[in-house]
């Protein structure tokens, strides 16, 4: 991705940095009001990064785990070849269990955790697999931007909700690739951001990421989403996802089930766009997993670089489900790696 205001030109929000031999993460945390890079070489470190959100976004926490993995095995390099196994199984375990949404995580990390175990723990191999994966992912999210460009007329408006940009997807994007494409192609395209509470995601990563391509957006709050569809103000609705099953159930950021009934109730086009890494091929329903609860403090307090202010009456409890599950039925078309899908073509993959 390019960030314009720093001058950057080609920089990942996940990478591995050769000289160090650790991993790089944009701490996300901080966007868009302060940018810093951390460099993790410890899995204890890796796994506080996933769950305290300095790395967030289905592709790029996979990308963490991947890298995570040869973190891992660089951990274990002098241990007893019998015992180095069962260390780096544990391992393995400890960076499945930071968050429980996003499949991408599973995907990247057995995937990556398979070929050291094939290459009788190889450093060198595990990383090259690691790498491999994380720039099949650019790729992926490149063949998303070019797919769902199609999608969007001159003079659109798209609703976005969270954050399924670069910062998200180690780079490109998956919801937000079709609408810097279709900029660079001259389309006038306006965006409006949901901020999605309670982390503000959109109003801080995406607007962010939007301005860095000069894209025209606005910031909404997430309840006037269907006021501004009622009124014909949203052409089409597209966002990412962590998890979608063959039958083309998407599970996502807390706010898309409502984003999704009210598109269908008003007649406007809703799209999931995911790479691969993100389909669940093996689980029936979404049942078989735990919705993420996330701490009370994000609904009753607002953060910015340096404050956390309490916005709410601090006695009261919160609830803070993160993710919501949205039928196919709701689904227009999920804007994939090879294409515009339907649900029927899902099951087929
Ligand atoms: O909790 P987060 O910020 O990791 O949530 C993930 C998301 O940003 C969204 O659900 C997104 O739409 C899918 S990831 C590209």
């Amino acid at each position: 991705m390019k960030i314009k205001a720093l001058g950057l030109e080609e920089i990942r929000s996940v990478d591995w940095n050769v000289e160090k031999e650790c991993i790089q993460l944009i701490d996300q945390r901080l966007i868009p009001f302060d940018f810093k890079i951390n460099d993790y070489n410890t899995t204890i470190d890796v796994c506080k990064a996933i769950q305290t959100m300095v790395v967030r976004g289905a592709p790029a926490i996979g990308a963490t785990a991947a890298y995570g993995i040869v973190v891992a095995l660089k951990e274990v390099e002098n241990y007893e070849v019998s015992d180095k196994k069962s260390k780096l199984d544990e391992k393995l375990k400890q960076l499945l269990a930071t968050r429980p949404t996003a499949v991408d995580l599973v995907n990247f990390a057995l995937e990556t955790y398979q070929t050291a175990i094939k290459t009788n723990f190889s450093i060198e191999e595990t990383l090259l697999k690691a790498e491999l994966l994380a720039n099949e992912m650019v790729k992926d999210c490149t063949q998303i931007g070019i797919y769902g460009e199609e999608l969007i007329n001159d003079g659109d408006t798209v609703l976005t909700h969270c954050n399924a940009g670069p910062m998200a997807t180690i780079d490109k994007g998956t919801a937000l690739a079709p609408i810097f494409r279709a900029n660079e192609k001259g389309k006038n395209v306006k965006v409006l951001v949901d901020e999605t509470r309670p982390r503000l995601q959109g109003a801080k990563i995406t607007a962010w990421e939007l301005e860095q391509e000069g894209i025209d957006h606005y910031i909404i709050s997430d309840s006037a989403a269907s006021f501004l569809m009622s009124k014909r103000q949203v052409d089409k609705v597209i966002l990412g996802a962590d998890r979608c099953l063959k039958d083309g159930t998407v599970s996502n950021k807390i706010g898309t089930l409502s984003l999704a009934v009210n598109a269908k109730y008003f007649g406007i086009p809703f799209y999931s766009a995911f790479p691969w890494t993100t389909l669940d091929k093996e689980s029936k329903s979404m049942e078989e997993f735990e919705i993420e609860y996330r701490n009370e403090d994000e609904i009753k307090y607002i953060t910015s670089a340096k404050e956390k202010i309490l916005v709410a009456n601090l006695n009261s409890k919160a609830l803070n489900p993160a993710f919501d599950i949205t039928p196919a039925e709701l689904i227009t078309g999920y804007i994939t790696p090879d294409g515009i899908l339907s649900k029927e073509d899902l099951m087929k993959k």
